[in-house]
């Protein structure tokens, strides 16, 4: 996830600015820049890499000495904006890295997120003979801020604000208007940090919070031009919308988590944003999902044979999702296999088939010996994975992101959905691209797929307090079962594997139809069983197997359908997800297993962001 940081007022900002994107390192990024407008003049540098080269490259701590850098408009620019990227659209250079500028360079901007629609603005801005310096869906908004523009920045971002598509926040400043920036909301955040005679806008308030600790919020939809003198807020037709500032009481590391406890925590409640950057502009129209991206030969994909999908641990269960959303929708077989074990059983593997290695680090040892081994063997290979620049990426023919922003917590959640919400993706694409399903049930799940980031938003605030009083209830058990079938199944294995892993309580996930041969043994009054009952093909066997189970006297705990009476009939505590196409139930049903392994690890008292004997990225065999 990127990092905005912009400043306005009386004092030199080179410094302040590099100091405010100090503070948004810890959402990780690969690229930085600053832009500063002194003299009706604006300057801007860009480097790749960590914040210590853009220091380098500006010249701060080895003032006008050169460090090799370029010293942009020495101080006193008051006037800049600064930004760390995170890669989505184009690869990580200097090019690439924000802030953008028009053609001209009098008008700089820096954005979070995605233009959904910049392909369609690339190509009208182009006629119009407007020339691009990077591969960026940002660099659109500069441009169509010049389109704009007439003298008046507040006019020209809200006319640019009606013409873009999409998930972002974007600030913009231009050179005849010094002490002034102007910035945008869409899905992304933005708050300002009202100072003395000062002013800044930023993605989070950690930018600002050594500065001053009133921050107004910016809210959907909502454009706000910032001076010294504080800020004016409208809503996207000019209509002005009256907002108080408050007093933020965090201390600096709560301010780093965003004011939440811990990491996990927050970054379960990033899944709706991380979600929608995964799928946004993948799913450009109603009827057509756009992987481009992938560059696989359409004569390989038509023809191929069969899909293995390799990975460890929560990523494997996002294949194990994938496999039933590919087979679902393209029809082409899929395996499944945990990398430790297929890079050892000599697998059979040719040119007609296409290896899908997931990895959100792209460094997971295991995991690349089975790509490698795939690859030598003739396979194509497609690594999926969160991390620009990782080794999986140089290890494969085709790379899909997801872009679920860095994730810090060692247990995977919001990177585990969004490797679903790419798996979905490109099981739709393999199905359109073979043309296995009819124009009218991809577009019902295109319209299904997009909706999801606010299905998952739902979910979340829905069922929070009930899972935490599930938690409190069972927090002290011994053992926690997990059953399901079908998608309801790798649901259940990531629900118990996060169990294990943050609360160490022992916890097993079946396949529910395995039950009676054997682990119907190990129930008893005092067994909670987890059940994922939403809605699928194979809810009547599952509703059975429930029964199964409170005939032993066990408490059942299911995760349902909403609506589904059926599944609370057979419950003792039922929670309810919204419905949607069964294939993508799992993009909700995790997010109570997820809260309930959270709450539990946390009535135990324990550090659920840097468990036990674990770590975030396993590179060693
Ligand atoms: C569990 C978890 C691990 C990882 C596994 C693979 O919460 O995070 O099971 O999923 O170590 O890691 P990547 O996806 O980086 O290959």
């Amino acid at each position: 996830m990127c990092g905005i940081v912009g400043y306005v007022g009386g004092r030199p900002c080179r410094d302040l600015l590099v100091a405010g994107l100090e503070k948004l390192e810890y959402r990780g990024y690969d690229s930085a820049g600053i832009s500063l407008l002194q003299d009706g003049h604006i300057d801007s540098v860009h480097a790749v890499g960590n914040l210590g080269n853009l220091r380098a490259a500006v010249g701060i701590g080895d003032e006008g000495a050169g460090a090799g850098g370029v010293a942009v408009a020495a101080p006193p620019a008051t006037t800049g904006l600064a930004h760390t990227r995170w890669a989505t659209h184009g690869r990580v250079t200097e090019e690439n890295a924000h802030p953008h500028g028009d053609c001209s360079g009098d008008i700089q901007i820096v954005l979070n997120g995605i233009v959904e629609n910049h392909t369609e603005l690339r190509a009208e801005l182009r006629a119009e003979d407007h020339d691009f310096s990077s591969e960026t869906d940002a660099e659109i908004v500069a441009h169509l801020i010049e389109r704009h523009y007439d003298g008046d920045l507040t006019l020209a971002v809200r006319r640019c604000f009606a013409e873009l598509r999409g998930h972002y926040a974007f600030a913009a400043m231009h050179a005849d208007e010094a002490g002034t920036l102007v910035a945008a909301r869409q899905e992304c955040p933005l708050v300002v940090g009202l100072g003395e005679s000062e002013t800044f806008v930023a993605s989070a308030i950690p930018a600002f919070l050594a500065e001053t600790r009133r921050a107004l919020t910016i809210e959907n939809g909502e454009i706000v031009t910032i001076t010294p003198r504080g800020a004016t807020v409208t809503d996207a037709d000019g209509n002005p919308v009256e907002r108080h500032h408050e007093q933020i009481t965090w201390d600096a590391e709560a301010a780093e988590k965003g004011g939440y406890e811990t990491f996990m925590r927050k970054e379960i409640d990033e899944q709706p944003d991380a979600v929608a950057e995964t799928i946004a502009d993948r799913l450009p129209s109603r009827d057509r999902v756009d992987l481009s991206e992938l560059e696989l030969a359409p004569d390989f994909v038509a023809g191929m044979r069969r899909i293995v999908i390799v990975a460890c641990g929560t990523s494997y269960h996002a294949g194990l999702v994938g496999r039933y959303a590919i087979e679902q929708w393209a029809r082409v077989p899929v395996e499944m296999d945990i990398a430790s074990e297929y890079r050892y059983r000599d697998p059979v593997v040719g040119s007609d088939d296409l290896v899908i290695g997931i990895t959100q680090s792209g460094e997971t040892a295991d995991t690349l010996a089975a790509m490698r081994l795939a690859r030598e063997r003739g396979a194509t290979v497609l690594a999926l994975t969160n991390i620009v620049g990782s080794q999986a990426t140089r290890d494969a023919d085709a790379v899909l992101f997801t872009r679920a922003g860095l994730e810090i917590g060692v247990a995977a959640t919001k990177t585990f959905t969004c490797q679903v919400a790419a798996m979905y993706l490109l099981g739709l694409w393999i199905a359109q691209q073979r043309g296995t399903i009819a124009a009218d049930r991809l577009a019902e799940l295109i319209a299904e797929l997009k909706a999801m980031p606010n299905r998952v938003q739902e979910t979340l605030s829905a069922v929070s307090e009930q899972v935490e009083t599930v938690a409190r209830a069972e927090h002290e058990g011994r053992f926690f079962l997990y059953l399901g079938r079908n998608i309801g199944l790798p649901v259940c294995l990531e629900g118990a594997l996060k169990m294990k892993e943050i609360s160490y309580i022992p916890s097993d996930a079946y396949a529910a139809g395995e039950m009676k041969h054997g682990p119907i043994a190990l129930l008893d009054e005092s067994t909670p069983v987890v059940c994922v009952a939403t809605d699928s093909p194979t809810l009547d066997k599952m509703l059975s197997n429930m029964e199964e189970v409170r005939a032993r006297g066990a408490d059942v705990i299911s995760v349902a359908t909403a609506g589904s009476g059926r599944t609370a009939d057979a419950s003792d505590l039922t929670i309810e997800v919204p419905r949607t196409d069964w294939v993508l139930q799992p993009l909700v049903a995790i997010l109570p297993l997820q809260l309930l392994a959270y709450h539990v690890a946390r009535m135990k008292g324990l550090n659920v962001d840097q468990p036990r004997n674990l770590a975030k990225t396993v590179t060693v065999e």
